[in-house]
């Protein structure tokens, strides 16, 4: 019965890095492979949904069944984010969002010099909070990569984006999180004080755990 729980519903999710380019070779970015988005859209396609996945420049291979933007920057991560929640249902933060961008993008190829230098960086907007803001009526559930086990950053998010519900994975564990095949996620949402744990899993095990939870 699980498998088509999400039949007839809309499902956006943001999935891999993004980069956020010094100059025309070079550029700001993170470990982020996709694979945690790309799971999420396999599961949810799996589950009778129609996906959306806006993927930053990630190796993942993602499901030929979604639908794909691909974009490369926070701020087309987040053009491409809003110009699809409107009829979205359910809409998934997994990406690895750059937080800050060169401040500006040099043309061409900035020239070795013997000095030091200093690369001046501005914050990014919050891609999963604007969504959530254009996209009342969805369930919106960011993930949180935390350094650590605690929960108190993952529930700050929660609150500060204005969504309903948080996936924390302790990126600090070895073999789960960025790049990894496998995660351990703990959920914790606004309707319950219960924190969920999926334990340790493949990434489309992760994935089947989190859509079932947040389907219910
Ligand atoms: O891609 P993989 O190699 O499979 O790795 C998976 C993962 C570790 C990237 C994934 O499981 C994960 O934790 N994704 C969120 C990574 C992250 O940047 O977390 P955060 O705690 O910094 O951000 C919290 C939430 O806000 C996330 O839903 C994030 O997508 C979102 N965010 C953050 C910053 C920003 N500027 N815009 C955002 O939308």
């Amino acid at each position: 019965r699980r498998s088509k729980q999400l039949e007839g519903r809309k499902v956006l999710i943001t999935s891999g890095p993004t980069q956020e380019p010094i100059d025309d070779v070079r550029f700001v970015s993170n470990r982020s492979s996709g694979k945690m988005g790309a799971a999420l859209a396999r599961a949810a396609l799996l589950m009778g949904a129609e996906v959306t996945v806006v993927s930053g420049p990630a190796r993942a291979a993602l499901p030929l069944q979604a639908n794909i933007v691909h974009v490369r920057t926070a701020q087309e991560m987040l053009e491409a984010g809003l110009a699809h929640c409107a009829d979205a249902n359910l809409i998934i933060g997994a990406a690895a969002v750059a937080d800050y961008r060169p401040a500006v993008r040099h043309r061409g190829k900035i020239r070795r010099s013997a000095e030091p230098t200093t690369l001046e960086l501005h914050p990014n907007p919050d891609i999963i909070a604007e969504i959530a803001k254009a996209a009342p009526d969805a369930i919106t559930v960011g993930f949180a990569a935390e350094p650590s086990r605690s929960l108190d950053a993952a529930r700050d998010k929660l609150a500060r984006k204005g969504l309903y519900a948080i996936a924390a994975n302790d990126v600090s564990r070895d073999g789960i999180g960025f790049d990894a095949d496998q995660n351990s996620l703990r959920l914790i949402t606004l309707d319950s004080p219960v924190v969920f744990d999926s334990g340790l899993m493949s990434k489309l095990g992760c994935a089947l755990w989190l859509l079932d939870r947040v389907a219910k």
